[in-house]
């Protein structure tokens, strides 16, 4: 049995690992499942519109190409996106490739969207600002906690590992200077603003951040 759910933009789960063991007891109590035999979360990129970019990768790009924003619908607009990618390398002509053109102006359809993730974008980032910047001691972690903390002048990431560890790395994502914040139930650093992802030692998981995050030094 496959049981999903608990879905929330990326960095702004709150306490993720409480979002597994509500999943859990509704597995538990309404299909009587006695036992988890596995438990993962992904991620899905939706674009302003609903629709995917399939295309050029800009309109200057004659060989490179672009399919993403599936918006968890990879099996069938992946499918797709494979036949609009052959006819156009092909010169075939396609007729879904204009509404599928990463360039296209769907002002009506996307700008409330663009509006609102524009506008949570600067909440996260001013209020997570105010907040990381209040001091904070490695010492107040226990093992397999996570927090953002301010060290000598800088936010901080710091995550204490299973055996007493501190791994440290600054906070600041290196997307658009957004603050990270710990993931608990995946043990990752995830940015609010745009969904980048690092692990504890700062190694980038996933974009749209193309840098890892620097490590810092912590006694
Ligand atoms: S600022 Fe972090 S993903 Fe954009």
């Amino acid at each position: 049995m496959l049981i999903g759910g608990e879905g929330h933009k990326a960095g702004q789960g709150g306490d993720t690992t409480e979002r597994y063991r509500r999943l859990e007891r509704d597995a538990r109590e309404r299909f009587g499942a006695e036992s988890i035999e596995y438990r993962w979360s992904t991620q899905d990129y939706v674009t302003v519109d609903g629709l995917p970019y399939v295309g050029r990768l800009s309109p200057r790009s004659e060989n490179v190409y672009v399919a993403t924003g599936f918006g968890a619908w990879g099996m069938t607009n992946g499918t797709a996106a494979g036949v609009i990618l052959r006819d156009l390398i092909c010169d075939d002509g396609n007729r879904w490739a204009a509404t599928f053109d990463p360039y296209r102006k769907t002002v009506r359809a996307s700008a409330k969207t663009f509006a609102e993730e524009n506008a949570d974008v600067g909440k996260r980032f001013t209020s997570d600002w105010a907040s990381g910047l209040r001091s904070g001691s490695p010492a107040s972690l226990a093992a397999g906690e996570g927090d953002v903390m301010r060290i000598e002048g800088e936010p901080t990431a710091v995550h204490r590992d299973r055996k007493g560890e501190l791994h440290a790395v600054s906070a600041v994502c290196t997307h658009l200077n957004c603050l990270v914040r710990w993931n608990t139930a995946e043990g990752t650093w995830d940015c609010p603003c745009h969904g980048s992802r690092f692990g504890v030692d700062g190694d980038l998981i996933v974009g749209p951040a193309i840098e890892d995050l620097p490590r810092r030094e912590v006694d």
